[in-house]
């Protein structure tokens, strides 16, 4: 386990964390969001600044002051989240989705507010938002199936780079450092029971290689300074991170990042 600040393992690294919780907009004054302050996904920010990174930090909805040295960018909904996290995942080299994501929108938004009236109020009608974590990883395995195939760059190259004004082997000279990118894929989970088999699902569903799963209640998790989890790795390992605060949580978190773009 190390201490932040006393590592630079991940210098010259790129990471993106998504922290806090979406809102999706009913009227002008009325969202659907989540319970989530952003601690755990500032805490990650943070000690990846501590440990060397350049890192974005895509926050939604967060009201704690920005990290020192990281790239903010603020974002209300779920599909701003995702516009903002698929944008600088293409440069990154590791991606830890801390943000809780509404499932649902509002089909519509009314854009005026909603009145009471002597009838009882219309329903609101949901959509489902898209799952940003699944589209990482799918987005990733294609890449990788193309790669493998030889017949495709290994990500969509910077503007003005590689597949347009290169030649194939722009491509492959940036794959060669490791493979498509984001190179790791961490989701987090909260789930209130069949803990662990409920995760393993998830982490196989979504495509990701580790997946921190808390357990909430017992004033775990939401707006408290500390956290326990487990971290699944997508080779059908485990790591168990004893209750403790959230900047040791994310420590971890960096190490098995760190051991895995070694
Ligand atoms: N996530 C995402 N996009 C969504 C929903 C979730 O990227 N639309 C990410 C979260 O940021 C988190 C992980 O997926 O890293 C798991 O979120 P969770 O809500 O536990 O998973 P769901 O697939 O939404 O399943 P459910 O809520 O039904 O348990
Ligand atoms: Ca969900």
């Amino acid at each position: 386990r190390v201490l932040a600040g006393r590592r630079d393992d991940l210098a010259g690294r790129h990471v993106v964390v998504s922290a806090g919780g979406t809102r999706e907009a009913i009227d002008p004054v009325r969202f659907i969001g989540n319970r989530s302050s952003g601690l755990q996904g500032y805490a990650l920010a943070r000690t990846a600044v501590a440990r060397g990174a350049e890192v974005t930090l895509v926050a939604a909805n967060v009201t704690l002051p920005d990290p020192a040295g990281a790239k903010v960018v603020r974002v209300e909904s779920a599909r701003q989240l995702r516009d903002a996290v698929l944008a600088a995942a293409e440069h990154a080299d590791a991606v830890v989705m801390a943000a809780a994501v509404a499932d649902f929108r509002p089909v519509r938004q009314s854009e005026t507010k909603i009145k009471k009236s002597s009838a009882e109020p219309d329903p609101i009608h949901l959509v489902k938002n898209p799952d940003i974590l699944a589209e990482l990883g799918e987005t990733r395995r294609a890449r990788r199936e193309a790669y493998a195939a030889g017949d495709a760059p290994a990500h969509d190259a910077p503007a003005g780079r590689g597949r347009d004004a290169g030649n194939g082997s722009d491509a492959a000279r940036e794959a060669g450092a490791g493979g498509p990118r984001p190179r790791v894929i961490v989701g987090f989970a909260a789930e209130t029971d069949d803990v662990l088999a409920n995760g393993r699902a998830k982490l196989e569903r979504k495509g990701c290689d580790l997946l921190v799963v808390n357990q909430v209640g017992e004033n775990l998790a939401f707006g408290t300074p500390d956290n326990a989890a487990v971290v699944l790795t997508a080779e059908g390992g485990s790591v168990e991170i004893p209750r403790g605060p959230k900047e040791d949580l994310a420590d971890v978190v960096w190490d098995l990042v760190a051991q895995r773009l070694a």
